[in-house]
């Protein structure tokens, strides 16, 4: 029976996979053993099966027993477990949801329902290594995966609008104690009908600009508030989340002539769902309801959202779309900019498709593929 080694799994894309490994029956037919940095010999986590004590994540013996291993514990884990097994001559399967093997030859970014041909081609030629993309990518192509299989899209802006998740569990409830401030600061005013809403305006920038508001991990308020910078600079004046767009797409899609993508990526106080507002510069003018016909039919989880008030006020927000696997598209027009160019808005679950569901995935195609 295959030996699968979890790392990582208490965590917040840790847990969501646990839960969508549960829901869909997965722990059958391969031996799981749970690995901990911190609790070794404590127990396991409830997956229906008599599991052995938690063992230590950096035992490379141990390690090195396993058929299949699946971190999601973050990059410097990664970077310190992985070249140490693999200089031991560890030949086993790599399963990562961090970053830091993303961009490596010897490695292919997961999203079947977008790039199954590359994933069987990757794993007919030997490789190893299968590595989650960066959530905002995953989330872009699989909303616009049939038009990306089209082969028309001569190049994409998208102007993103992140949820708090994105930057991990803490900055969560941070962004929830931020509201709660703001709320309990403005709460005898929101009580009194008399009151206006630039008195609540004012009440509300005071705490936002006060020393004492709970910004340990923003650095600035979220809440009332947005902030156009996510991760680290880099030379061409885009952010390292810009600057995924294009590369992280293009080694997904293994294209032969790069799709450029570039935009604006911007945090707001959503909780777990990215969205983003796409402007799709096509190689001709496809009529609009091709273009709706094409991205309908990419992917079983896109759902197509009429170009409507009232639809989009109720299909198309992180508030819908919330721990679902559904990836709304709307908003879509013709643009101003001439025939080629397409409007689209798309929401889409950061912890699910843009972490724990690609990942999921890849580990029964190669359960599969091994059994
Ligand atoms: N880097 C993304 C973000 C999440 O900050 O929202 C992970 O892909």
């Amino acid at each position: 029976m295959l030996r699968i080694g979890f790392i990582g799994w208490r965590g917040m894309v840790g847990s969501v996979l646990l839960s969508r490994m549960l829901e869909e029956k997965d722990f059958q037919d391969f031996e799981p053993i749970f690995f901990t940095t911190s609790n070794i010999n404590g127990i396991g986590p409830d997956v229906g099966l008599d599991i052995p004590p938690l063992k230590d994540a950096f035992d490379i013996k141990l390690l090195s027993s396993m058929d299949i291993i699946l971190t999601c514990q973050g990059g410097d884990y990664t970077k310190k477990v992985y070249p140490e097994l693999r200089r031991h001559g560890w030949n086993g399967y790599w399963i990562d949801s961090a970053s830091a093997l993303r961009m490596n030859d010897d490695s292919i970014i997961v999203l079947d329902p977008v790039n199954r041909a590359v994933i069987d081609s990757g794993l007919s030629s030997g490789i190893k290594t299968y590595v989650g993309g960066n959530c905002t990518v995953s989330l872009m192509l699989m909303a616009l995966s049939g038009l990306f299989a089209s082969g028309h899209i001569e190049w994409i802006s998208s102007m993103t609008y992140q949820a708090a998740s994105g930057a991990g569990a803490k900055y969560m409830k941070e962004l929830i104690s931020q509201m709660a401030v703001l709320g309990d600061a403005s709460r005898s005013l929101l009580d009194d009908p008399a009151s206006t809403a630039i008195a609540i305006d004012e009440v509300v920038t005071k705490e936002l600009r006060s020393n004492n508001f709970p910004a340990e991990n923003f650095a600035v308020p979220l809440a009332g508030s947005l902030i156009a910078w996510i991760d680290s600079p880099m030379e061409s004046g885009q952010t390292r989340e810009e600057w995924k767009g294009s590369v992280e797409t293009n080694k997904i899609l293994q294209t032969m002539k790069p799709i450029p993508v570039d935009g604006v990526c911007v945090r707001v106080g959503a909780m777990r769902c990215h969205s983003q507002g796409l402007t799709i510069k096509l190689d001709m003018d496809m009529p609009l309801e091709e273009v709706s016909e094409v991205i309908e039919k990419g992917n079983q989880w896109v759902k197509l959202v009429p170009n409507d008030k009232e639809s989009t006020l109720h299909s198309l927000t992180p508030a819908a779309v919330n721990s679902t696997l559904t990836i709304p598209v709307g908003r879509l027009r013709k643009m101003l900019m001439g025939p080629e160019y397409v409007a689209a808005f798309t929401v889409g679950d950061q912890l699910l498709w843009g972490a724990a569901e690609p990942i999921r995935r890849i580990l029964n195609i190669l359960i599969e593929q091994l059994s």
